[in-house]
């Protein structure tokens, strides 16, 4: 797949680049940059070969108009920081101020345009809907550079439809992830464990479904487990519950059995009467849930089944947290888990961390980048590249047009 050598010399080129600025914020805070500092290496590359780097983004999910609170101002000083550079912020994204951010720019500057959700264009379903919008960023720019993980597998104006009207290139975040999730799926080193947790069952469905070949053995947790739990027909309580996906927990756990994939499950439950950190709490059998109280983590006794059930694995990847970890009395089972991992990296093992919010919470629970083989930037597109589908903005890049 072409890099950015195949475009050439890039001296006073303009480049557009499409990186995953999507961080968390609280107000105008970042409270974790993991995505920011992952952008950094590509924008740092062009810039220092004399591009003229135009950084375009999305933040969270506005609805095609611009909202305050969704603006990519309070990235420009962080991304600043860690370029070394300063960075001219436009304050919308094909407009005036665009436009004149551009021309004023000179070889090796930087300029990180306005949230690209704020136009509907580029998110809109079909290809005539995008077209404009795709046609107004392309204009910006000489050659593109599509280097966002994060979103890959969206079927975006800035994502897909601009790779077909520049010369493009894929950047190297884009080639490190798909190389890591290549290894996962392409003869994995064995025994290859995959924990699973969140809120939505259903989110994961296809996942599961794919991994069932690949895997060994699944780790469940999250909130997503107590589907699993009231499929084997235990009482569940005020826990999270998707009456939808019973039938599938169901059938995935008769598919293990008969093809000899290992799913576990939790044996014990941290529950508390409320969702809230100042909540009653109780340690209970996984098949014993009180009916007044809700699943909030994976117990004690299962953190020590799923840290075991991980010590001899020789490739983990881990999506989605154990339990409500962002408050105290439910964070063990997701701290146990990323030690877990932790400890089999050291062991010389391939642990792959995948998505904002599993990434956030290890940093977040005190852990840092490099205890871990590899923290992906993308949840939603590692998840689909596991599933098997096509990735629309990596196999954009590929295609002929
Ligand atoms: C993410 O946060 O998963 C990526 O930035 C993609 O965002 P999206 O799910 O809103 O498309
Ligand atoms: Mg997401």
């Amino acid at each position: 797949m072409a890099d950015l050598a195949s475009l050439g010399d890039l001296r006073g080129k303009r480049v557009l680049v499409r990186s995953d600025l999507n961080v968390p914020l609280d107000g105008t805070t970042i409270t974790d940059d993991g995505r920011i500092r992952a952008s950094v290496p590509t924008i740092s590359e062009l810039s220092g070969a004399g591009a003229r780097v135009i950084v375009c983004a999305h933040l969270g999910r506005p609805k095609g108009a611009p909202e305050e609170k969704y603006s990519l101002r309070p990235v420009v000083g962080r991304l600043s920081e860690l370029l070394g550079r300063d960075v001219v912020f436009a304050t919308d994204t094909v407009g005036e101020s665009a436009q004149a951010a551009v021309a004023a720019m000179a070889d090796g500057d930087v300029v990180l345009l306005e949230n690209l959700r704020f136009n509907a264009g580029e998110t809109a379903k079909t290809d005539e809907d995008r077209a404009e919008f795709a046609d107004a960023l392309a204009g910006l720019a000489d050659a593109y550079v599509s280097d966002g993980f994060g979103v890959v597998h969206r079927k975006q104006a800035s994502v897909y439809d601009v790779a077909t009207r520049l010369p493009s290139a894929m950047g190297g975040l884009v080639r490190t992830e798909v190389e890591v999730l290549r290894r996962l799926t392409e003869d994995p080193e064995r025994p290859y464990a995959v924990v699973l947790g969140g809120a939505k069952v259903a989110d994961k469905l296809a996942v599961i479904d794919n991994l069932m070949g690949t895997a060994d053995r699944l780790l469940i947790g999250g909130g997503m487990l107590f589907t699993f739990l009231a499929a084997q027909g235990h009482e569940i309580g005020k826990s999270l519950f998707d009456a939808d996906s019973v039938d599938a927990c169901k059938g995935y756990l008769e598919r293990a059995e008969r093809d000899g994939v290992e799913i576990v499950l939790p044996v014990d439950v941290v529950v508390g009467k409320e969702f809230s950190a100042d909540t009653e709490t109780d340690v209970v059998a996984a098949d014993a849930i009180p009916a007044d109280a809700m699943g909030l983590d994976i117990g004690p006794e299962s953190a020590r089944l799923y840290a075991e059930r991980l010590a001899d694995t020789r490739t983990v990847f881990w999506n989605g947290p154990m339990g409500a970890f962002e408050m105290e009395p439910f964070a063990a089972g997701t701290k146990a888990v990323a030690q877990a991992l932790v400890d089999a990296t050291a062991g010389g093992a391939l642990t792959v961390v995948g998505g904002g919010d599993s990434a956030a919470a290890v940093r977040q629970l005190g852990f840092t980048d490099d205890q871990f083989g590899h923290i992906s930037t993308g949840g939603g597109a590692s998840l689909e590249y596991l599933e098997g589908k096509e990735l629309p903005g990596i196999a954009i890049l590929t295609k002929e047009h």
